[in-house]
């Protein structure tokens, strides 16, 4: 299959492989773990704009970025059209900007962020053509809908907004991972929409991407790269050869060892991330469930690094 290539706006990715905005996840090691295998744009995790407004050193963390660390976005959420004017200077440091219109968590849906904001494009609309003054490319994280599906009705005001690209992650935001994604959904959307279209939700393998990049322009990775970022090296070499190639262990530890030098080279030591991130790294192994034990006793940052430089052996 010829590798389809994506642009949004002026960034030129070089696949159209993405790894997904995800909470406690996608911090500036982990996002450079997962470029080096392959992905093409990576995302900050989710910050509410009032967070990055009044700076603390934990938003200065998640916001953290690196000359190695491009295209990169920052994604946000909010409900202040006020706030997002403030935000503007705050973007120097990256690529593009997405706002994010599907957390359902009620602590962000509370305050009529998120996936609330389906109910309300106008106010996305608005949002977008406040971010676009920045001359940053601005995209759109959306769901089909909140309660019920509008999703062609949002993505046709987003677009006309002037926002640069749409990842719908094809699901009500009412509804939980049990219920399948529905890309019919996507393709719909793709019929009736000019810019470039990132299918998410339920990829898990080559054949998963294939199918996806049939239908949408990008395909954009969450859980499936949690603790495995060689998903994007697998998922390349699947639409290169039609083979899925086999994970291995040995090198996905190699994969957790990078991603703990890298937290202490940039100073982002978070103990609680790398035990979640780690229960991940090691879940795919024979013994997966006695290393894992051991590991979530471990209590300092020496000792996680002296437990994880000796899996291999
Ligand atoms: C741990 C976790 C954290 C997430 N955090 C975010 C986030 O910060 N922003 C966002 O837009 N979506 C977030 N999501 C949703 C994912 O980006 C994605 O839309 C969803 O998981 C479906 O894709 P998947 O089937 O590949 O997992 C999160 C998902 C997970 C599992």
């Amino acid at each position: 299959m010829e590798m389809k290539s994506l642009k949004i706006g002026n960034i030129k990715l070089k696949n159209p492989l993405l790894l997904a905005p995800m909470v406690d996840v996608t911090d500036l090691p982990y996002r450079l773990i997962c470029r080096k295998a392959g992905a093409s744009l990576a995302y900050t995790e989710m910050l509410y704009i009032s967070q990055i407004l009044h700076t603390n050193k934990k938003t200065q963390e998640l916001m953290k970025t690196s000359s190695l660390d491009k295209p990169v976005g920052l994604q946000i959420t909010g409900n202040s059209i006020e706030e997002f004017k403030k935000v503007i200077p705050h973007l120097k440091p990256f690529d593009l900007v997405d706002i994010n219109c599907g957390c359902p968590s009620l602590r962000i849906t509370g305050n009529q962020a998120g996936s609330y904001l389906l109910k309300n494009p106008n106010k996305i609309a608005s949002m977008i053509k406040i971010l676009k003054t920045s001359n940053i490319p601005v995209t759109a994280k959306i769901r089909l809908g909140f309660k019920t599906n509008n999703v062609l009705k949002v993505a046709k005001i987003i677009e006309k907004a002037g926002a640069d690209a749409i990842t719908i992650h094809a699901r009500l935001a009412i509804q939980g991972r049990s219920i399948p994604a529905d890309w019919n959904e996507i393709k719909k959307v793709r019929k009736s929409i000019g810019i470039p279209i990132i299918g998410n939700g339920d990829i898990f393998n080559g054949k998963d991407a294939e199918k996806m990049l049939d239908i949408a322009d990008g395909v954009m990775l969450a859980r499936s790269a949690i603790g495995d970022p060689l998903i994007f090296t697998r998922i390349l070499k699947y639409l290169k050869t039609k083979k899925e190639p086999e994970f291995n262990f040995n090198n996905n530890i190699k994969q957790f060892q990078s991603y703990i030098k890298l937290s202490k080279k940039y100073n982002l030591i978070d103990i609680q991330r790398i035990k979640y991130l780690g229960s991940n790294f090691i879940k795919n192994t024979r013994n997966a469930s006695s290393l894992r034990n051991i590991f979530m006793k471990l209590k300092t940052f020496d000792e996680i690094q002296d437990f994880v430089d000796n899996l291999e052996n």
